[in-house]
Parts: structure tokens; C-alpha cells; sequence
């Protein structure tokens, strides 16, 4: 097997090229990232309180493969392999629903409690001896941290802590907490989904960076006055970026937002702070409300996303009025992922084929590639 390398470039020594352009095309690179990022790692999938009754289900497609997650009767959140064991029928094909006891195939009717042990099948009375759990559903490992189900696919999973609670951690640094925003206890205000025609690593590099942030977010800006000189606030570990002067919350037009968050400190209440968890999740922390994106990567061209508004209970049951706060981070979102959309077609020109440049202030960015690349390794010469 030839092992292809990064490009060598000609770039002055300051400055660092980026991936090369079939990184972001090629279906090949993107079946490796399936199985050695997105099936190795932890995934953020659902929202526990989508969660909330036994029998609730959803299903996401997680690398290659589809996962059924759901509530038990004992009240715990479960997730399997979303693929009957008689003869290989897709046992749940809707995205959500509810079963009353157990779920069952559709093909020839096996039947499965929520636990995932093979409780009926039609004629089983023949075959005795059939071992309900060895043929039971493949469990797959499951994690409840921030009110989201995060899974695993992996047989022995990376430790949740150094790999998903650890980044948080070293993203706010020592002094900051994420716990004081009680994200668990947060409910969902606004969900909207975007469909992004674009590569997933176009739309993480984008949300690392603030390089971008004078040209195409200028209700962003003047809230954050900060970034309009292109330094994203996790540039610096613990850094909260500071509300401008005049501006009351975080809001479209910085009139004022919501009450604080409890737990958010008085040295908080005026900063925003942005966290990526590698490779799916990003979290921006204001002290009202906590906005949380999660990606689906669906195809090398392709990555649903989903970003949550959560507020305090009480904000969501009154009805308050959360739009200007929604408004203000769906725009930044549509004009991230219109930049991303942009960006994909020039990854398959030849202007790109060695790729292109990292400014210093995007050198995160390269960090990110060369995590990518690690856990990639060698991709066999196409
Ligand atoms: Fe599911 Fe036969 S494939 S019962
Ligand atoms: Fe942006």
C-alpha cells in the first residue's frame, strides 16, 4: 500500500496550508472519517428530554451505521444497533416515535424489549433453547452529560472524560466551570435544523475561527465588538469575549436579553464563550441562555446540523419572548453555513488541490487538521 502525504507547499514559514481540497471531496476520505472518527469517538445525538418516557425512541445515522436510542422502563436511556438480528431488517425506520413495551421488526416480526433482549418471535416456542440476550440487540455505549445522550460505537470507548468533558475543561481553562450554566436543567426554547451543503470540516474550521467574523457577521460584531479584529474567543483559553459598551444582551439589536442563569458569575454575566467539542459539538455560552449545535455528517458534501436555544424552565413554560436571542444566532449560523456553501465547490478546483493558507490568528485550525490526520493515518493512495 503507497501512503500519500500532505502537499509540500511553498508557503512563507508563517503561514500553514490547510488540508488538501480532496479532503472535503473525495467519498473514500469520508468512509475513513466515518469509521475512525465519527464510529471511534463520542457523539453527541440527542437531547435527553426528547427522551422523556420509556418507549420514546429516535434513530441516527452515527459513521455507517444506524442507532436506535431510546428510554427504558427502569427509566435509563439505552442505544443499540438499529438492525434486527434475525436476518438484518432496519428495525425502526422512522427518525423518532414511541412503542408501548417493545419494538419489533418489521420484516418477520421478531420482537425486542427496551432493554434490547429478544423477547417474541413467531415459531421461537420450536427453538427452545435460543438465547435471548446473545440474540438480543447490540448495545452500544451511552453517556447522559449537559441533558444530551451521547454515544459511542466503539467496542472499548476513549474515556468520556479526558475526550469530551476534558475539552470543555481546557477550552474554558482552570478557573471557569461549565456547570454553572446547569445545562441539564436548561430547556430547549428554539431547535432549528439546517441542512449545509458542505464538508463537516469546512463547518468546524469556520466556527474555530473569528477571521471571518468583520465580513459576514456584522450583527455579531457589534455585539462583540472583539471580533471584529478576526480573534475568535476560544483563541485564548478562558477568554469570554466582553459585550460592547452599549450592548444590553445578547441579542439581534443588543437590546436587552433575559435574566442571568443562576449559577453565572458576576465576571461573567457581560461575555460569550465559545467551546468546540471535536468532532460534532459546539457550545457558545452567554449568561441567559446556552446555544448548542450538534453536526450529522451525512455525506462528503453534506452535514445536517442542528442548534438548540436553551433557556431556563421557567423562560420556555411563560412563553417569554426569546426571538431577539434566537434571531441573533440564527443569522450568524446562516451566514456561516452560506460561507461553508460557498467554500465547497472551490475544494474540488485545482486552485485547491494542494490547499489553501492559515493565517496565525487560524492556527487552531491546523491543530484541528492534524488531529483529523492522526486519527485518519495513513489513507491509502487513491
Ligand atoms: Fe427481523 Fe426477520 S429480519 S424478524
Ligand atoms: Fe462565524
Amino acid at each position: 500500500m503507497t501512503i500519500t502525504n500532505l502537499p509540500s507547499t511553498n508557503l512563507p514559514s508563517s503561514l500553514v496550508a490547510t488540508l488538501p481540497g480532496d479532503h472535503y471531496t473525495d467519498p473514500e476520505v469520508f468512509a475513513l472519517e466515518q469509521e475512525r472518527i465519527f464510529e471511534a469517538r463520542w457523539f453527541c445525538a440527542a437531547r435527553a428530554s426528547q427522551l422523556a418516557k420509556p418507549g420514546q425512541f429516535r434513530t441516527y445515522q452515527i459513521g455507517r451505521e444506524s442507532v436506535l436510542i431510546s428510554r427504558s422502563r427502569d427509566g435509563s436511556i439505552r442505544a443499540f444497533l438499529n438492525i434486527c438480528r434475525h436476518r438484518g431488517a432496519k428495525l425502526c425506520t422512522a427518525e423518532s416515535g414511541e412503542v408501548k413495551r417493545a419494538f419489533q421488526c418489521p420484516y418477520h416480526a421478531w420482537t425486542y424489549g427496551l432493554d434490547g433482549k429478544l423477547v417474541a418471535a413467531p415459531n421461537l416456542t420450536s427453538m427452545p433453547d435460543i438465547d435471548r440476550v446473545e440474540y438480543g440487540l447490540i448495545n452500544v455505549h451511552v453517556r447522559e452529560w449537559l441533558g444530551y445522550v451521547w454515544v459511542c460505537l466503539a467496542d472499548t470507548p476513549p474515556s468520556f472524560e479526558e475526550d469530551v468533558m476534558g475539552a470543555v475543561t481546557e477550552r474554558l481553562g482552570a478557573a471557569e466551570s461549565i456547570e454553572r450554566y446547569g445545562i441539564d436543567n436548561l430547556e430547549v426554547g428554539k431547535r432549528i435544523v439546517y441542512d449545509v451543503k458542505a464538508n463537516w470540516k469546512l463547518i468546524i474550521e469556520n466556527f474555530m475561527e473569528c477571521y471571518h467574523c468583520a465580513t459576514i457577521h456584522p450583527e455579531l460584531t457589534e455585539v462583540l465588538p472583539e471580533f471584529a479584529d478576526g480573534f475568535a474567543a476560544q483563541y485564548y483559553v478562558g477568554h469570554g469575549a466582553e459585550f460592547g459598551a452599549e450592548v444590553q444582551g445578547f441579542t439581534v439589536d443588543g437590546s436587552e436579553g433575559l435574566d442571568r442563569i443562576p449559577g453565572v458569575a458576576e465576571d461573567q454575566d457581560r461575555r460569550y464563550y465559545a467551546i468546540t467539542v471535536t468532532p460534532q459539538v459546539f457550545i457558545n455560552l452567554v449568561p441567559d441562555h446556552v446555544i448548542f449545535h450538534r453536526m450529522y455528517p451525512m455525506a462528503v458534501d453534506r452535514t445536517i446540523v442542528e442548534c438548540d436555544w436553551l433557556y431556563l424552565p421557567d423562560v420556555v413554560e411563560s412563553g417569554k419572548d426569546v426571538s431577539r436571542s434566537v434571531e441573533l444566532f440564527h443569522r450568524v449560523n446562516q451566514q456561516d453555513f452560506d460561507a461553508c456553501e460557498r467554500t465547497q465547490p472551490g475544494m474540488s478546483s485545482r486552485a485547491y488541490a494542494k490547499g489553501g493558507v492559515l493565517v496565525p490568528s487560524e492556527h487552531h485550525i491546523g491543530a484541528f487538521h492534524t488531529w483529523v490526520q492522526d486519527k485518519l493515518g495513513a489513507i491509502p493512495a487513491r
